[in-house]
């Protein structure tokens, strides 16, 4: 059992309010990602959970235990830098076997533990050499392997992968997940890089100036966002937005916006979002659910002009501009329109993001 809560937490630098009132629960066997921008606190956050930053305010729990003053080696964590901190003066081996040898393991379980794990991360032709003689994905196998070693109860990781070239990042992305898989170990995962989250973790929590603005499964985050800047924030292209005033009229959902009149036919009552009558909103919409056709039908959408095409192979995103507006649709390669050409944009009203203009929460 490994299971982390962390209840209202918060970290003061004098003047600086780098953590606030983050309140989290980690279930046992999870990999949970911190993700949000530079400065917004996710490595003080780490910090405090790994003993190394000491809490302003809040409690740190571990399977429901009190640890919130205990020093970091109490903790049975282990933590992954993003510079690695391997002891470059030592072969691979030493360094596989530090902290081992501070426990003051037999010979014999150190010389087993560090071949294992050196074995599991493919490092076993490495452990004589030097650190200055390996590559930065072999450095961050080590550094790795330091922490597998310890069989900790959780793993620590801060941005991890961001010194590698993107081809490393993506494969070293697999090998981190593939240990999680076989070693089940609770994993709280630090990166402002939200494809790594989304393919790495089991829940996510975005945060914003100290804040846990969303908390939830990596799939939740991404298909109900509850506010705009998590809606933005998560998903490549960016989510599409409209801004305009939301009503329900002669049968019709309506969005008034700058030269548009969109119409969704609503069978039942109006949507909640409604329920006090009409309101500004943003309405968003994401690349795989606009669906593009030829020009002229407008209820649904709009006809506009092909701004850009971002081909990627499998797929081919399609920007449409119409006046202020522009949205994203995503296309087979073989059916991409050409840049200038006229296209509708279709909307489906069951897969729209409605975010309220003022408070910038999510209303549907
Ligand atoms: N020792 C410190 N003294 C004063 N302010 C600090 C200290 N450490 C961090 N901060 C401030 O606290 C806030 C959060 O910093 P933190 O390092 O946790 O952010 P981060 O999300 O990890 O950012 P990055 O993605 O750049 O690593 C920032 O405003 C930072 O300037
Ligand atoms: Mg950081």
């Amino acid at each position: 059992m490994s299971r982390v809560e962390l209840r209202a937490l918060s970290k003061t630098f004098g003047p600086v309010h780098a953590v606030r009132d983050v309140s989290l629960d980690i279930p046992d066997h999870s990999f949970v990602t911190l993700l949000g921008p530079s400065g917004c606190g996710k490595t003080t956050t780490l910090n405090m959970i790994a003993g190394l930053e000491r809490v302003s305010r809040g409690e740190i729990l571990l399977d429901g235990r009190p640890i919130t003053g205990w020093a970091p080696h109490e903790r049975g964590m282990a933590m992954v830098f993003q510079n690695y901190a391997l002891y470059p003066h030592m072969n691979v081996f030493d360094n596989i076997a530090f902290a081992l040898k501070l426990q003051r393991r037999p010979r014999d379980e150190i010389d087993r533990r560090v071949r294992a794990t050196a074995e599991a991360l493919e490092l076993g032709p490495l452990l004589g050499r030097r650190i200055a003689q390996l590559s930065g994905g072999q450095q961050q196998r080590v550094a790795l392997a330091r922490a597998m070693v310890k069989e900790p109860r959780v793993f620590l990781f801060d941005e991890p992968l961001s010194n590698l070239d993107a081809g490393l990042r993506t494969r070293m992305r697999v090998e981190i997940k593939r240990l999680h898989q076989q070693l089940r170990t609770t994993s709280i995962f630090v990166t402002h890089d939200q494809e790594e989250a989304m393919i790495l973790s089991d829940f996510v929590a975005v945060m914003r100036d100290g804040i846990v603005v969303q908390y939830g499964p990596a799939q939740e985050i991404y298909r109900r966002p509850s506010h705009l800047y998590v809606a933005t924030f998560i998903g490549k292209p960016r989510m599409g937005l409209v801004a305009g005033q939301l009503r329900a009229a002669a049968g019709n959902v309506e969005l008034v916006a700058e030269g548009l009149h969109l119409r969704w036919p609503l069978d039942g009552p109006p949507p909640p979002a409604l329920a006090a009558g009409e309101r500004e909103v943003l309405l968003g919409v994401r690349a795989e659910d606009a669906r593009l056709g030829p020009p002229g039908a407008e209820r649904e959408g709009f006809t506009g002009e092909v701004e850009l095409l971002e081909p990627l192979g499998s797929d081919t995103y399609v920007e449409v501009r119409r006046g202020p507006h522009r949205l994203t649709a995503r296309v087979e390669p073989d059916s991409a329109p050409r840049i200038g050409d006229q296209v509708s944009i279709r909307i489906p009203w069951g897969r729209v993001h409605l975010f309220d203009a003022a408070s910038e929460r999510r209303v549907n």
